[in-house]
């Protein structure tokens, strides 16, 4: 059984073994038959081998097509949420997080399917690179969108933008806000009772069980 704990390789850049020692940390937060909700994402791609390498017996759901296909390449068993319902972990990757707690994700367009199951889990774990971690969150803040009236939907937003990117695994366009975000919640209000907008990638902190932010002296692990 491998460890969770297994150094970066030395040709990793700094943000690369930031993450990979995130996600590490992250992975031995996991216990034998847990219920697992798998982020998606760079950071995520260096949680997956190192839960595969703990050896346990472990339910997964994935958030994307892409972490389902690596994660069955390793050998994590997948399986729909609705078929496990709640989970007991579920761990992911932030392009922004602020000293409050509040999230932006999306930067891959998986954030729909991200907020969904980290809602259903008892504990869910954010893991980033020092970098992600800023003093105020700033555009843009990912949406998914229906394609049924998606331009009348983007100017009811306002400061928003179709993004040049595959749709969402359930057909909807991924978008991007573009306006302040000095408000989180406010925001966050706004964008949900926006016709039209399936979610947006504004993650509150009572969401947030815990977040593991690696630099250069180690992983600092906040609990919310
Ligand atoms: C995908 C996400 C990712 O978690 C977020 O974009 C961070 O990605 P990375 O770990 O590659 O920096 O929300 O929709």
């Amino acid at each position: 059984m491998g460890s969770p704990r297994a150094p970066a390789p030395a040709s990793l850049s700094d943000a690369e073994s930031q993450k990979h020692a995130a996600a590490h940390a992250a992975a031995a937060l996991v216990s034998d038959g847990a219920r697992v909700g798998l982020g998606t994402g760079s950071t995520v791609a260096y949680l997956l081998p190192a839960l595969a390498a703990r050896g346990l017996s472990l339910r997964c759901v994935a958030t994307s097509p892409a972490t389902e296909c690596t994660a069955r390449e390793l050998g994590l068993a997948v399986e729909e949420l609705d078929e496990l319902g709640r989970l007991d972990i579920a761990i992911d990757g932030a392009d922004q997080i602020d000293p409050q707690g509040w999230l932006v994700k999306g930067g891959g367009g998986a954030h729909t399917r991200e907020k969904i199951v980290a809602a259903a889990a008892e504990r869910f774990v954010v893991i980033a690179s020092a970098e992600k971690a800023v003093p105020s969150l700033r555009p843009p803040v990912p949406l998914e969108i229906l394609r049924f009236g998606a331009h009348p939907t983007l100017a009811l937003l306002g400061e928003a933008v179709l993004r040049d990117a595959p749709p969402s695994p359930e057909g909807n366009l991924i978008a991007d806000y573009l306006g302040p975000v000095d408000d989180p919640r406010a925001l966050a209000a706004r964008l949900s009772g926006t016709p039209g907008v399936v979610d947006h990638g504004l993650f509150a902190p009572e969401l947030i069980s815990d977040i593991l932010i690696a630099g250069a002296g180690g992983v600092e692990h906040r609990t919310l």
